[in-house]
């Protein structure tokens, strides 16, 4: 599974933690690579703040062997159609995730662009949205 992570995730543990909790990214890094272990599969984690990285990564996803998507978009969630449109032409489903619930939060941040791309949503649970996707992505394409 390729886990990506975008602009100012990076900063987790430090950035506004009452909304996005304590957890740092490589621990919850470590956390899907220990859950993904249990059901004897891989995950590749990795973060940009720079959008063009992130659609790289997604268009070579399926040649470089990996079988779904997790995206944590951050902000480019609302606003990149580039990503949408990255999405799209991958023939990977992609669960979107985030930490916060978006919806329950400003008003710019009820529209993803980035759903309609998406075969399902984790929001909300903090750290645990990442291992609950994993959970259904890997339930998803090898079953339950
Ligand atoms: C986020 C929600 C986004 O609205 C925000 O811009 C982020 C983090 C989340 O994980 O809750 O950067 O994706």
């Amino acid at each position: 599974m390729l886990v990506l992570s975008g602009p100012n995730l990076d900063r987790l543990g430090k950035r506004e933690p009452a909304i996005y909790g304590k957890a740092t990214l490589p621990e919850i890094h470590e956390q899907l690579a220990a859950a993904a272990a249990l059901r004897r599969a891989v995950v590749d984690c990795r973060q940009s703040n720079h959008e063009g990285s992130l659609i790289d990564w997604i268009g070579a996803a399926a040649d470089d062997g990996f079988s779904g998507i997790l995206l944590n978009a951050g902000a480019l969630t609302h606003t990149s159609y580039a990503l949408y449109d990255a999405l799209r032409g991958s023939t990977l489903p992609t669960i979107e995730v985030h930490l916060s619930n978006p919806e329950a939060r400003e008003a710019f941040r009820k529209d993803s662009l980035l759903a309609p791309a998406c075969v399902g949503k984790v929001a909300g649970f903090g750290a645990a949205s990442y291992t609950l996707a994993l959970t259904g992505l890997l339930d998803r394409l090898l079953g339950s």
